[in-house]
C-alpha cells in the first residue's frame, strides 16, 4: 500500500533531506586521493548525529555503516572500510539515508577523485542527466513507468546500461516503502502518480553490461559483472498538486 504524505509530512522529510545536502557539501571538500572510505563514513555519521538525526541505513537489515560508499566497479552498497583508500581517477558513489523525528530522506551522489577519465565523466553525466530528466518528467507523468522509461532512454541513448536488480522506491515514513521505481520500463505502466507521493529516484548506470554480482564475503557490495565502472545519483522528491519539489 502506498501511503501518501501531507504537506506537513513533506516539510519534515525535507528537513531530513537538508541534512543530507549539507553533508554532501562537506564531503565535496574532503574527497581526495588517500582518504579512506571509513573516515568519510565517520564524518557522515558524526554530522548526522550532531543534527539530532540518525543514519537510517545503520542497522537496516544488519547493514553495518551510516552510508554506502561504492568505488569504481562497485554499483551500490559498498561498505566503508579503513582499507578502501581513494586514489586519483576513482569515481565514488556515496548513498546516505537520514531519519529525523520519524521522517526519512534518501540521496546519493557520485564524486570524481582528482582527475577523472573523459569516459568516466560521461558516465557520471549521463547518470545525473537521467535523474534530472526523470524528476522533470515527474511533473507531468501519470505513471511510475513514465519516469522509468525516461531514465532508461536517457542512459541508453548515451551508450550505457541501467542496473535492473536495484531500483528506486517510496520513502518518507520508512526508508523503503512502496511503490517500486525501476530505472527501466514502459510508459503507462506501474503505480499511478498522484499528489502526496514521495519517492526516491535513483538511477544506477553501468559503463558496460547491466548485470551485477553481490560480494560473496560481505554479502552487501554490488559490483558490475564485467568490472567496468558504475555511477549512482539519487534524490527524494515529492509530487504536489502543482509540480514536484526536490527534498534532498
Ligand atoms: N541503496 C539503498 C537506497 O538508496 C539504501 C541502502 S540500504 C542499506 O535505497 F541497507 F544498505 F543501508
Ligand atoms: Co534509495
Amino acid at each position: 500500500m502506498v501511503r501518501l504524505k501531507s504537506p506537513e509530512d513533506i516539510e519534515k522529510i525535507r528537513q531530513a533531506g537538508q541534512i543530507i545536502n549539507l553533508v554532501f557539501e562537506i564531503l565535496k571538500g574532503k574527497i581526495r586521493p588517500e582518504i579512506d572510505t571509513l573516515s568519510l563514513d565517520n564524518l557522515i555519521e558524526d554530522f548526522i548525529r550532531s543534527h539530532n538525526a540518525r543514519p537510517a541505513f545503520k542497522g537496516y537489515r544488519g547493514y553495518p555503516a551510516a552510508s554506502c560508499i561504492s568505488v569504481n566497479d562497485e554499483v551500490v552498497h559498498g561498505i566503508p572500510s579503513r582499507d578502501k583508500v581513494l586514489k586519483d581517477g576513482d569515481i565514488v558513489g556515496i548513498d546516505i539515508g537520514v531519519e529525523l523525528g520519524g521522517y526519512y530522506a534518501d540521496a546519493a551522489y557520485t564524486f570524481g577523485v582528482g582527475s577523472v577519465a573523459e569516459e568516466d565523466k560521461r558516465l557520471m553525466e549521463a547518470t545525473y542527466n537521467a535523474l534530472m530528466n526523470a524528476i522533470n518528467k515527474a511533473k507531468t507523468a501519470k505513471y511510475i513507468g513514465d519516469i522509468s522509461y525516461t531514465i532508461q532512454r536517457t542512459v541508453e541513448k548515451a551508450g550505457f546500461s541501467v542496473v535492473r536488480d536495484f531500483i528506486g522506491h517510496g520513502v518518507g515514513f520508512e526508508i523503503h516503502e512502496p511503490p517500486s521505481v525501476p530505472n527501466y520500463g514502459r510508459p503507462g505502466t506501474g503505480e499511478r502518480i498522484r499528489p502526496g507521493l514521495v519517492i526516491a529516484i535513483e538511477p544506477m548506470v553501468n559503463a558496460g553490461t547491466w548485470e551485477v554480482d553481490i560480494d560473496r564475503e560481505d554479502k552487501w557490495t554490488v559490483r558490475t559483472k564485467d568490472r567496468k565502472k558504475s555511477a549512482h545519483y539519487e534524490h527524494t522528491i515529492a509530487i504536489l498538486e502543482k509540480g514536484v519539489i526536490i527534498l534532498t
